[in-house]
């Protein structure tokens, strides 16, 4: 899994070197339910990532790797400096309604196969872990049973487990992987990685991704190929990896993105 398009930097999905005999996840960064100002729109989200991400460029890579899939992720932190938050919809079935409608369109015009769920912010503390778990866990159903999306994953970090707990605890049926930022978590060796990957698999269980932040928080360099292979060792099996971002990998050559394809294919083999 990997995240494109976020910093709004002319990044093309063809840079990004793709191995066969792996199921390879772009997530479109972001799909938001604001106004260019930043204001809530009741549910109708809009297509905020790079503006070289076209329905073309889907399309175009994916004829060229059938083992691409294309999701687009809901929220994320901020949009033009203003930090996004959940906001607990007075209306949840109309707000339901409306993120159906207007992601289906997006998900027919860009060709996608998939959501991806990037709320960063709850300041709702009484209401958001129920009106998150409904109203995400509804519209991803929906999205489902009507045959739109096939995937759907969600992407929890420490301080926002609860409401995904409540999400993942109501409606794990439908949610295929948990794309943890283990990067938030401060872990640095791998060892504690490995401790922290125990501790988030009994909150999310098998369903769970290591993940990477390139030139970013967390476990940096080579010792997270050290930690997924300790992961291995002490019984996890490794299915997948979610990183963040291309945009960040696009000045060094997507060291990470092959290295850790390249575990994976190794370790499939096993
Ligand atoms: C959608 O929901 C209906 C009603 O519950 C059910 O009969 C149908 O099998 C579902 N379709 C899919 C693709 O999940
Ligand atoms: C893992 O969970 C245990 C028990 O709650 C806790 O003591 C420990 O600090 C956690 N480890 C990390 C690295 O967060």
């Amino acid at each position: 899994m990997e995240y494109i398009g976020a910093t709004g930097i002319p990044i093309e999905l063809s840079d990004v070197p793709i191995k066969e005999g792996i199921d390879f996840h772009f997530i479109l960064s972001f799909a938001i339910d604001a106004n260019p100002s930043g204001t809530p729109q009741n549910g109708i989200f809009s297509p905020y990532w790079a503006a070289t991400l076209t329905p073309d460029a889907v399309a175009a890579t994916k004829s060229l790797h059938p083992n691409v899939k294309v999701l687009a992720s809901l929220s994320g932190w901020s949009l033009g400096g203003k930090t996004l938050f959940w906001y607990s919809p007075p209306d949840r079935n109309l707000w339901i309604s409306n993120a159906f409608s207007s992601l289906k369109s997006l998900i027919q015009t860009y060709n996608l196969d998939g959501i991806d769920v990037d709320y960063e912010k709850f300041p709702d503390k009484k209401n958001s872990d129920d009106s998150f778990a409904y109203c995400i866990g509804e519209l991803i159903t929906f999205l489902k049973n009507q045959s739109l999306i096939t995937v759907a994953t969600i992407a929890p970090f420490y301080s926002t487990v609860s409401p995904y707990m409540s999400l993942y605890e109501g409606y794990e049926d439908v949610i295929d992987y948990v794309n943890y930022q283990f990067y938030t978590d401060k872990v640095k060796t791998p060892e504690k990685y490995v401790e922290v990957f125990r501790n988030r698999t009994l909150e999310f269980d098998g369903k769970i991704l290591p993940s990477y932040e390139v030139n970013g928080r967390g476990i940096q360099g080579d010792a997270f190929f050290e930690a997924l292979s300790l992961l291995e060792d002490n019984g996890f099996s490794v299915n997948g990896a979610m990183i963040f971002s291309a945009d960040a990998s696009s000045s060094d050559g997507y060291y990470y993105e092959t290295k850790t394809q390249e575990f994976l294919l190794n370790n499939s083999t096993n």
